[in-house]
């Protein structure tokens, strides 16, 4: 019973330390918003798939601590316009690097007041740049005929000479390895096919490109990219297209092609030109339509 009482007291004898530093340092004309509450340091990170951990030391002292400790971080990827900004109370963060060489990251802590939003103290940023080499760029993958998986990649001019590509990817638990690279004049492989290969929706396929260097075993790299099957699905032409003469009609139908699932949530857009036999075109676009579609074209 005896600690809950004490709790409160301590939590105000806190605040009034608080008061006291911030008055001091307006009396001394510091800034009262990054008064004494030390910045994070020795920001650094640590290799964890399919990233790094960013992690940094605290600097909050431990009377300081009675109040809510957050760390602000923010960061930006190289080359690039992304920009993320968390708040969190751990002194780590697992970062996805896709295929971003790198980030520009600053963390600050604030102090909240024990339980509410209030932010007592701020410090000031600490700033921490990562970078890694990307040796490919334009990597791009497509699902097609519902089984088949093409994925291909440049290499960039500055990539090494003495290193290979390797895909896999993992889906649905399992993992997959390239059945047939392809390769590129310097017998560089550039890209990957696989057949009968079924996905499921919408569990992603998550790429690993690992980079070995072929001379010594050591300095593999590897890059991680996932992909939402469906948003990668070449689809299928419509099936059974048939037409149908029907009073001075034609009836044109079709149905849905077969797909991974592509056709549960969206809509499809069908395009269907028609020649006249003297080369005139007839072009029409059918909207998300039902199963079998029914069209009919009046013969001028
Ligand atoms: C915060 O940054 C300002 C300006 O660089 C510096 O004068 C001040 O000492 C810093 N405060 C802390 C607590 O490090
Ligand atoms: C960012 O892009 C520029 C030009 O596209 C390139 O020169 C630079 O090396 C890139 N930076 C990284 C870290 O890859
Ligand atoms: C590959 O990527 C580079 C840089 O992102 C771009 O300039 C180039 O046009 C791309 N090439 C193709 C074929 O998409
Ligand atoms: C699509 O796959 C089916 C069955 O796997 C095969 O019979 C057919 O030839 C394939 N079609 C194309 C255009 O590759
Ligand atoms: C995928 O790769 C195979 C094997 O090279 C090729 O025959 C096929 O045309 C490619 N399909 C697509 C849609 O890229
Ligand atoms: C990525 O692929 C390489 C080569 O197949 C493998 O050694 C490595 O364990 C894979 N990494 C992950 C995280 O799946
Ligand atoms: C296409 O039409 C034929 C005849 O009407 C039918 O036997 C066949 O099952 C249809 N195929 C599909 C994929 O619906
Ligand atoms: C053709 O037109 C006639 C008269 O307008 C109508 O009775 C008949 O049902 C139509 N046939 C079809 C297949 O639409």
């Amino acid at each position: 019973m005896a600690y809950c009482t004490i709790a409160p007291v301590m939590k105000m004898l806190n605040l009034i330390w608080y008061k006291m530093l911030i008055s001091v340092s307006l009396a001394s004309g510091e800034p009262t918003g990054t008064a004494r509450l030390m910045a994070p340091s020795d920001l650094r990170v640590s290799k964890h798939w399919p990233g790094v951990i960013l992690s940094w030391n605290s600097n909050v002292r431990e009377e300081m601590e009675m109040n809510d400790v957050k760390y602000v971080l923010t960061y930006t990827f190289l080359n690039s316009t992304k920009e993320v900004k968390e708040r969190c109370s751990e002194t780590e963060k697992k970062i996805s690097l896709n295929l971003y060489p790198g980030f520009v990251a600053k963390v600050k802590t604030q102090l909240l007041l024990s339980g509410t939003r209030n932010i007592i103290m701020e410090s000031n940023w600490t700033e921490f740049i990562y970078t890694t080499p990307v040796y490919i760029q334009n990597l791009s993958c497509v699902i097609y005929n519902i089984s088949n998986l093409n994925c291909t990649w440049d290499i960039k001019t500055e990539a090494p000479e003495d290193v290979q590509y390797f895909l896999s990817y993992r889906h649905n638990k399992r993992d997959y390895e390239c059945q047939l690279h392809f390769k590129n004049i310097n017998k560089k492989n550039t890209g990957c096919h696989f057949k009968e290969v079924y996905f499921i929706p919408p569990s992603k396929i998550k790429l690993n490109i690992s980079v070995k260097d072929l001379r010594n075993n050591l300095g593999t790299h590897t890059y991680y990219k996932a992909f939402i099957p469906q948003r990668i699905e070449k689809l299928n032409p419509p099936n059974n297209v048939s037409i149908a003469l029907e009073n001075g009609s034609i009836r044109i139908s079709w149905k849905h092609p077969p797909n991974i699932g592509s056709s549960k949530r969206s809509c499809f857009i069908y395009q269907v030109k028609i020649r006249d036999l003297k080369g005139k075109m007839v072009f029409l676009e059918v909207r998300c339509p039902s199963l079998t579609r029914r069209h009919h074209v009046a013969l001028s």
